[in-house]
């Protein structure tokens, strides 16, 4: 019988000594609590899982590398027909012996029972969502949720405390941003802050690009008029999905920041209007930048939906829309539902505006939050507004946030 060794993601929990409990069966014997099922896999120690599941997850050192944990066979080199031939049960140890090859695993009861089906009448561990990019695993908001402001913390608090810094990045995951105030005032302050966080996401504007009023800007970002709410970048494949922005100056007047929540916008839009919605998620749109060293298109829904029909990433900026290419019939539809849209993104009760001052910087989720900010006002000088920017990803933050959880449980078990 092989050893336990990790599981999927390395996530299998060692099994525990019990008093012995041992069940034994021979497949398909028809036992009393047994289900019949075909491959043999009826054992209720199983959880439901299937003979297949159960052989392409045996954790043992020749399924699996003992190092990384990562899987040696190929769904390819299992036999096709895999039944569950033996089942042993004792106390946190599932023993499992496969045909048609004898193949043996040993499994924890408990690791099974998260992944299982649950018997008739027992609620299922939770095991979290299967999505954490997914409006099911975020905390929805519109201003008035948000009583205390914006999620914010401390850079230097940040720097020093794990805790604080993971409450900070997880508020990024589950509200969409943080405010984190107290970064240095120094020109490229903000890379420190995205390489804390991940890897930052170089672009033709650069490892970080200047916001401030330009005397020829190619963005309509480097003037000072108003800016409606928007994501950034729509028009790369992939999005860069974190972004990154640290007041350097405030302006003179004007300059305030706004930022909604657009999966809560959309989730108003399909409560209040189901038919725009479907279009929204529905018609692929074209956005489109270029300039004299550059030209990027990408072409997606403005509400992305992942496979199982959940809100999961928001395209919307009008400054970089292309010419729809859809039927009159189509386009008087779509144009009909991105404005309800646009005007559920930019109502009072969506937007929390603030003031940025210098050393603050914003974290935002660019899948999900729209920015803009009110038009301003330079004086020149000191008073001229003056943020800079940079990109990263949500794949890099949601990783340091699983890092320090990790740090954390190991701290809590010593
Ligand atoms: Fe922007």
């Amino acid at each position: 019988m092989t050893t336990l060794a990790r599981g999927p993601a390395g996530a299998q929990p060692p099994a525990k000594a019990h008093p012995p409990a041992k069940t034994r069966r021979k497949a398909g014997t028809g036992e009393p609590d047994g289900t019949g099922e075909p491959d043999g896999a009826d054992h209720p120690a199983l959880s439901g899982l299937p003979a297949m599941w159960l052989r392409a997850n045996c954790p043992c050192g020749t399924c699996r590398d003992p190092g990384s944990g990562q899987r040696l066979v190929t769904i390819t080199d299992l036999p096709a027909r895999v039944t569950v031939a033996e089942v042993r049960a004792s106390g946190e140890v599932v023993e499992v012996v496969f045909g048609p090859d004898g193949h043996r695993a040993t499994f924890a009861a408990g690791w099974l029972a998260r992944y299982g089906q649950p018997a008739a009448g027992v609620t299922p561990a939770p095991d979290g969502p299967d999505d954490d990019r997914a409006e099911d695993a975020k905390r929805l908001w519109a201003a008035a949720d948000l009583p205390g402001g914006l999620p914010h913390g401390w850079w230097p608090r940040y720097l020093a405390d794990p805790v604080h810094r993971s409450g900070c990045l997880s508020a990024v995951l589950t509200q969409g941003l943080v405010v984190l105030h107290e970064v240095p005032c120094e020109p490229g302050a903000v890379l420190a802050v995205a390489r804390s966080l991940g890897y930052v996401r170089e672009t033709n504007y650069g490892r970080l690009f200047d916001v401030r009023a330009e005397p020829a800007p190619a963005n309509l970002a480097f003037t000072r008029r108003p800016i409606a709410p928007h994501t950034d970048n729509p028009y790369r494949d992939p999005v860069p999905s974190v972004q990154l922005l640290h007041c350097l100056h405030s302006a003179a007047g004007g300059g305030e920041s706004t930022f909604a929540d657009g999966f809560r916008a959309a989730a108003e839009l399909r409560r209040q209007d189901p038919a725009a919605f479907a279009c929204l998620t529905t018609t692929p749109v074209t956005f489109a930048y270029s300039d004299a060293a550059t030209v990027l298109r990408a072409t997606a829904p403005v509400i992305g939906l992942d496979p199982r029909g959940r809100i999961r990433q928001i395209r919307l900026n009008g400054r970089s829309l292309a010419p729809v290419r859809l039927t009159a019939a189509q386009a008087r539809a779509f144009y009909t539902a991105y404005r309800a849209f646009a005007e559920l993104a930019a109502s009072p009760e969506a937007t929390v505006t603030a003031r940025l001052s210098p050393g603050d910087c914003v974290i935002a989720d660019n899948t999900r939050i729209l920015h803009g900010r009110t038009g301003f006002t330079d004086s020149g000088g000191s008073g001229r507004r003056h943020l800079q920017g940079c990109y990263a990803d949500l794949d890099g933050l949601a990783s340091a946030v699983a890092v320090l959880a990790r740090g954390q449980a190991g701290r809590a078990e010593q």
